[in-house]
């Protein structure tokens, strides 16, 4: 396998791509403008938390198939085919910002020498494999050829080696017989294996991603939005979703509800295809309801609390995750945040605590106060509010969580805990869609007029003891 493979982006997209594509015995290069990123590779430390990511750079570096510098040039001149996997961030107006992708499509032109496949890898609107085709038409040097190819990840965060490694489907978008034919190639493994391997022209692979996506999303604001209902007329989500996911035509996946969807790539793809069909003159309704539905829900996580505990200055929330989702570290558009912000901007000291995203949190809101154990982040607590759904926050001694806090009041907005049990342990208890919250609400009443009473008793021992004591 001579073939060289040049991948131009070793962010989360392309540091997974390039290294797989050497467990799969290819030459890679990985490129990164950023320096101190590609001397921590080259020193063996990888920059993100990824499950199996870690042995695969360290073995196929050791190998000699997998190498990362920051002369794209050089590389690309090297290279049979071109990855491109340069990040393609949300605009301020919703449309992506295609600045990185430009700037690398220039770097390919100016270096092109023999034939060579642009492959874009990166999330881009439908049609961009042309501005691509046209920067690097107008930039090359006379005599050299190229085909752009449209090869769109399906990569989740925590999953992503094993996404690659065994995807459900390989799209390749694209005219040319020739670079179809080596995209063949670097994807023979998959094919062997009878992974579903599906051609097409280049804006329908683009256009796939975004529909896939925006999918997914649709998925989470629909069951969101049902916890809501759930949550009005006294049924179980929980229930809900799993009978609503044994009907095979809408299968159990992204049925979850919780605080919204977040992360890097929902957010932004959403808003992405609602722009991009309004430049075509299209209203893309359902993703403006999906989008709408998902920023609604981060804020009703705050109202809930304000509701529950009135004025929010000086009362004291654990927040138990930050990241966007469990096993990441990343926090990008993460609800958590969100929530974390509001709260601290009304007024309310939080106490956070995530097992990987702290570092990334405190660099988001840089007052925000992490604790590194959540006992330590419930004590003395007025309530808990669980954003993220890892699997420890499942597991936690809730006993010794009641005696720690101030007022037992958890919020559960990922359904983890058992309502029952945390009734049973005195807390007043609630979460998206199963207990509802004028529940917590009348609890939360009688437990204030407990409060109120054992409050009067003390009240009373201390003055009977200063009358026997005068
Ligand atoms: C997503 C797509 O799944 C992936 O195919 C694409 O390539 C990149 O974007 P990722 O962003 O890593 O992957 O996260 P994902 O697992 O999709 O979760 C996105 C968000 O939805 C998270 O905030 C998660 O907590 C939330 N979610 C997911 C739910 O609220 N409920 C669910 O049932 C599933």
């Amino acid at each position: 396998m001579s073939t060289t493979i040049s991948i131009i982006g070793a962010g989360y997209v392309g540091l997974v791509t390039g290294t797989c594509l050497a467990e799969l015995g290819w030459n890679v290069i990985c490129i990164d403008k950023d320096a101190e990123k590609i001397r921590s590779l080259q020193n063996g430390e990888i920059p993100i938390y990824e499950e199996g990511l870690q042995q695969l750079v360290t073995r196929n570096s050791l190998a000699g198939r997998l190498s990362f510098t920051t002369e794209c040039g050089q590389a690309v001149r090297h290279s049979r085919v071109v990855f491109l996997a340069v990040g393609t961030p949300q605009g301020d107006l919703g449309q992506t910002d295609l600045t990185a992708l430009k700037c690398a499509a220039k770097e390919i032109a100016h270096n092109l020498r023999d034939y060579t496949v642009v492959v874009v890898k990166s999330t881009v609107p439908v049609k961009t494999y042309q501005s691509v085709f046209n920067i690097i038409l107008e930039y090359k040097p006379p005599d050299t050829r190229f085909d752009i190819i449209s090869n769109p990840e399906f990569l989740r965060q925590g999953s992503a080696v094993r996404d690659f490694l065994y995807p459900d489907r390989i799209i390749v978008g694209g005219r040319s017989k020739k670079a179809l034919t080596i995209m063949r190639r670097i994807y023979s493994s998959f094919i062997h294996r009878h992974v579903n391997y599906i051609e097409s022209s280049n804006e329908t692979a683009e256009l796939i991603k975004y529909a896939a996506n925006t999918f997914l999303a649709v998925k989470i604001s629909y069951i969101n939005e049902m916890a809501d209902i759930c949550e009005m007329s006294g049924a179980d989500i929980n229930q809900l979703a799993r009978a609503m996911g044994l009907d095979k035509r809408i299968g159990p996946a992204f049925l979850k509800p919780g605080p919204g969807y977040g992360g890097s790539c929902l957010p932004k793809d959403v808003k992405s295809l609602i722009w991009s069909c309004s430049e075509m003159g299209y209203n893309f309704r359902i993703g403006a309801a999906v989008d709408q539905v998902n920023r609604g829900k981060r804020g009703s996580v705050v109202n809930k609390i304000r509701e529950l505990l009135g004025p929010l200055e000086n009362r004291n929330i654990a927040l138990l995750g930050l990241a966007f989702k469990a096993e990441t570290d990343d926090t990008r558009e993460s609800p958590a945040i969100h929530v974390a912000r509001s709260l601290l901007d009304s007024g309310a000291s939080v106490l956070a605590y995530d097992p990987a995203a702290m570092d990334r949190a405190c660099l988001d809101i840089p007052k925000l106060e992490c604790v590194n154990s959540p006992y330590a982040a419930c004590n003395r607590a007025d309530l808990i509010i669980i954003m993220t759904e890892w699997n420890r926050f499942a597991n936690l001694n809730y006993k010794r969580i009641h005696k720690l806090m101030a007022r037992p009041i958890i919020y559960d907005t990922r359904n983890l805990l058992n309502p029952r049990k945390m009734l049973k342990l005195g807390f007043v208890y609630f979460d998206n869609g199963r207990v509802p919250f004028s529940a917590a609400v009348e609890n939360m009443a009688h437990l204030r007029l407990g409060w109120a009473r054992r409050k009067n008793a003390r009240v009373s021992r201390k003055a009977g003891f200063a009358l026997q004591k005068a």
